[in-house]
C-alpha cells in the first residue's frame, strides 16, 4: 500500500471518529472502510465491565470467526499490549487457531488465508480493546501493522473521550446541585440539569425558552447586564450572590458560581447555583436581633440612670410647689413629667420595665377600647373590629397591651391623612417554629390594618428603632413602634409587619395563649389626694438621693421613717423597730429586693412590702416579672402616687 493511500485511509477514519455518531456506527463504519479494500476480515472487540472481551464488530459476519482468544489474537494482545503480525499464516497456524477441530480447518483452508494482525485499541496507558485483521489477497508487512496500530490509537482516544463526555453529562445531570449553561452571546439556556428543574420549579422546556434575565427580578436585571458587559463576558469565574426568581415567583437566594466553556460550538457559561436564602435568612436575622439588643442595652442604661434623676427632679419640684405655687416651679414639674413618660418608653423598649402580668382577654380590652380609639382616630377613618369567638386568654400587662394598640392606632391614623379604614382583628392561632421569634405552640394574634400610604423597605427595616420616625418637625418621637416591640417582645410574643409603599399596612402581633381563663379585669386606680398615716415606714434606697426624697415625702404625710444602709440592717429594723411597711428598690447591689423582702416576711411576717423600681437588671433575665400579687410603684412617682399607694398597702388585707 502506497504511502498515499495510507494516509487517505487515516484521513477517512479521523473524519468517521470525529463526525459524533454513536460509538457502534462509528465502529462498523472503521470496519467498512477496511474490508474489502485491506482485509478479508475484520473485527472489533472491546473489554466489557468485568475486564472480558466483547466482540462488537464483525465483518462480513459470515466470515470464519477466529474468536477473540485464538492464539496470537486478541487475548494476547490485550494481555501483553503489543500488537501481533502474522505475516505468513502456515498450516500450523491455520491448525492452531482451529484447535484440532477438522471441520474448521477445512473451512479456513478453503478461505485461503495469508496474513493475519492484531492491533490494540490502546488509550496510551492501557488497551481497552483490539482491531483484528484477516488477509486472503495479501502478506501484512510492518508498514501496515504500523498503520493499523495507528488507526487503532486513534479509535480508542475517540471512544476515551466518548465516555468522558457522558460520565460528564451524566456528572452535570446528576448533581444534586442546580446547574445549567447559557448562551454567552444571546445569555438563552442551552441545557439545564434535574436539580434545576425541581429547585426552580420551571419545566425543562421553559427554562430552555427563557435567558438568565427571565429569572432575576426585573429591578436585578440591569445590574446583571452591567456585571456581564464589565468582566468582558459572562461566566467569570467570581462567585456572587444574585437573588433568582422561581416559578411559584418566590425569590431566592444564590450564589453563583460559573465558568467559561465552548458547548456545542458556541461560547458559553456553565453555572453552577447553590441557594443560600436559609443562611441569608439567620444572618439578617441575627444582625437585626444584635443591633435591636444593642440599641436596647444603650437605651436601657440610659433610661435608668435619668430615672432616678427624674424622681428627684419631680419630688422636690412637687415639695416646692406645695410650699408656694409659682408657675415656674409648676413648668419644671411638667417638663420631668414629659422626661419621664420619655424614659418609660426607651424601658419599654429595651424590655426592662417592670410588667405586672395578668391573665387578660384581648377581645375584652379591644372592646373596651372601642370608643376611645374612635376619638383618636377621628371622623375620616372607619374603625372595625373582627374578634374570634372563644379567643384564648393571654397573660400580660393590661396597661402595656393597651398602650400598644393606642400606639398602633395612631400610627395608623397618621398613615390615613385623607380617610380610610382601620381594622382590628383577633384570632387564635398554633405557630409552628414561626418567624423570626421561632415561635412556637398556641398563640393569640392581634391584627391591627389600614388602608394608608404603606411603607417601603428602607422604613420597614427600622420601624422599631427607638427615634426613627418619618414624621417632619418634630411630629413623632419615633418611640411608638419602638415601646410596641419591647412590649410584645417582654410578654413572650412577636410582632410583623406587612406593607407595601401604597397599599396599606398591617401589624400582626402573636402573644402566647395562657392557660388560665381570664381573670376580672382590673379595677381603675383613680389618684386621690396625698393621704397620709402614723406608721412606720422602713425605706430601702441605694440612691441616696431618691432615699431623702422619699424621706421627706413620707415624713411630710405624718409618716416616721427609718432609713438602712444594708440587709442585714433592715433585717434587724424589722425585728426589733415595729416597722409597719418595707419600702424596697427592686435592685440593689447587695442584695435584690425580692430576696430581701422573702427573708423579712420569714422574720417579721407582720410587716407589709411594697417594692419601688423604674428599671430591674434581674427583669432582664426574670423577664421584670414580680410576683403578681406583689405591690408595686413605678419610679419616678408622684407623692400622691407614693402616699395613696403606701396606704393602700398598709389597709390592705
Ligand atoms: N401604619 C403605618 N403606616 C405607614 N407607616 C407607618 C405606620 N406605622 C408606622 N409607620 C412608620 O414608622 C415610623 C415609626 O413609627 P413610630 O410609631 O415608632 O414613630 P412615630 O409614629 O413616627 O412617632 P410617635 O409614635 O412618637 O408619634 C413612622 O414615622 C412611620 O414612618
Ligand atoms: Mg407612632
Amino acid at each position: 500500500m502506497g504511502a498515499a493511500a495510507q494516509l487517505t485511509l487515516l484521513a477517512r477514519v479521523g473524519a468517521i471518529l470525529g463526525s459524533g455518531l454513536p460509538r457502534q456506527e462509528t465502529l462498523e463504519r472503521v470496519a467498512d472502510l477496511l474490508v474489502p479494500a485491506f482485509a478479508g476480515w475484520c473485527a472489533i472487540d472491546l473489554e466489557g465491565e468485568h475486564g472480558e472481551l466483547e466482540r462488537r464488530v464483525a465483518l462480513p459476519k459470515a466470515f470464519p470467526p477466529l474468536p477473540p482468544d485464538a492464539p496470537h489474537g486478541p487475548a494476547i494482545v490485550m494481555r501483553t499490549g503489543e500488537p501481533e503480525l502474522v505475516r505468513e499464516v502456515t498450516e500450523d497456524a491455520l491448525f492452531a487457531a482451529a484447535r484440532g477441530n477438522w471441520a474448521a480447518l477445512a473451512v479456513m483452508r478453503e478461505l485461503g488465508l495469508k496474513s493475519a494482525m492484531c492491533v490494540p485499541l490502546s488509550t496510551g496507558n492501557r488497551a481497552i480493546g483490539t482491531l483484528s485483521l484477516l488477509a486472503t489477497e495479501r502478506h501484512y508487512g510492518n508498514a501496515e501493522l504500523e498503520l493499523m496500530t495507528e488507526i487503532g490509537r486513534r479509535t480508542a482516544a475517540a471512544i476515551e473521550s466518548d465516555r468522558t463526555r457522558a460520565r460528564t453529562q451524566m456528572l452535570f445531570e446528576a448533581s444534586p446541585t442546580p446547574m445549567w449553561v447559557y448562551d454567552a452571546d444571546t445569555l438563552a439556556f442551552l441545557a439545564v440539569n434535574d436539580a434545576a428543574v425541581e429547585h426552580y420549579g420551571y419545566a425543562r422546556e421553559q427554562f430552555l425558552a427563557m435567558s438568565i434575565k427571565d429569572i432575576r427580578p426585573p429591578e436585578d436585571v440591569p445590574k446583571l447586564l452591567a456585571d456581564v458587559a464589565s468582566q468582558g463576558g459572562p461566566g467569570s469565574r467570581n462567585s456572587a450572590t444574585w437573588r433568582h426568581r422561581r416559578a411559584d415567583g418566590s425569590l431566592i437566594d444564590v450564589e453563583i458560581t460559573s465558568g467559561r466553556i465552548d458547548f456545542e460550538g458556541r461560547r458559553a457559561a456553565l453555572v453552577v447555583a447553590h441557594d443560600v436564602s436559609e443562611r441569608k435568612r439567620l444572618e439578617r436575622r441575627l444582625a437585626d436581633a444584635e443591633k435591636m439588643e444593642a440599641i436596647g442595652r444603650l437605651a436601657g442604661g440610659v433610661a435608668h440612670d435619668f430615672n432616678n434623676l427624674l424622681t428627684v427632679i419631680s419630688g422636690y419640684a412637687e415639695i416646692l410647689r406645695a410650699r408656694d405655687k409659682g408657675e415656674e416651679i409648676e413648668e419644671i414639674a411638667r417638663a420631668a413629667r414629659q422626661a419621664a413618660g420619655l424614659t418609660r418608653q426607651l424601658l419599654a423598649f429595651s424590655r426592662r420595665q417592670v410588667l405586672h402580668p395578668t391573665v387578660l382577654d384581648l377581645n375584652e380590652i379591644v372592646a373596651g377600647m372601642e370608643s376611645m380609639l374612635h376619638r383618636i382616630i377621628g371622623d375620616d377613618v372607619s374603625v372595625a373590629t373582627h374578634l374570634a369567638a372563644d379567643l384564648a386568654p393571654v397573660k400580660a400587662d393590661r396597661a402595656q397591651i393597651e398602650r400598644v394598640i393606642v400606639n398602633l392606632a395612631a400610627n395608623a391614623r397618621d398613615a390615613m391623612p385623607d380617610g380610610g379604614a382601620l381594622t382590628i382583628e383577633t384570632a387564635n392561632i398554633e405557630l409552628e417554629h414561626y418567624g423570626e421569634d421561632d415561635l412556637n405552640g398556641p398563640h393569640v394574634l392581634l391584627a391591627v390594618s389600614d388602608t394608608g400610604v404603606g411603607m417601603d423597605e428602607e422604613v420597614r427595616a427600622h420601624l422599631f428603632e427607638p427615634f426613627f420616625t418619618t414624621k417632619q418637625g418634630g411630629e413623632g418621637t419615633g418611640l411608638g413602634l419602638a415601646t410596641v416591640f419591647g412590649v410584645v417582645k417582654q410578654s413572650g410574643g412577636g410582632i410583623y409587619v406587612y406593607s407595601e409603599r401604597g397599599s396599606g399596612t398591617s401589624f400582626k402581633i402573636y402573644l402566647p395563649a395562657a392557660e388560665r381563663p381570664a381573670a376580672r379585669p382590673a379595677e381603675v386606680v383613680v389618684e386621690s389626694d396625698p393621704v397620709g398615716g402614723t406608721e412606720t415606714v422602713l425605706v430601702v434606697e441605694d440612691d441616696t438621693n431618691v432615699r431623702d426624697l422619699v424621706r421627706l415625702l413620707l415624713e411630710h404625710n405624718g409618716y416616721k421613717v427609718l432609713t438602712v444602709q444594708d440587709a442585714y440592717e433592715a433585717e434587724r429594723a424589722c425585728v426589733e423597730l415595729g416597722v409597719d411597711l418595707l419600702l424596697t428598690d427592686v435592685v440593689m447591689p447587695d442584695v435584690s429586693g425580692p430576696s430581701l423582702a422573702e427573708r423579712i416576711s420569714t422574720a417579721a411576717p407582720a410587716v407589709r412590702i411594697l417594692f419601688m423600681s423604674g428599671y430591674s437588671d434581674a427583669a432582664v433575665q426574670r423577664q421584670g416579672v414580680l410576683s403578681e400579687r406583689a405591690a408595686f410603684i413605678e419610679k419616678p412617682f408622684t407623692e400622691r402616687a407614693l402616699t395613696t399607694k403606701v396606704r393602700e398597702v398598709l389597709d390592705g388585707a
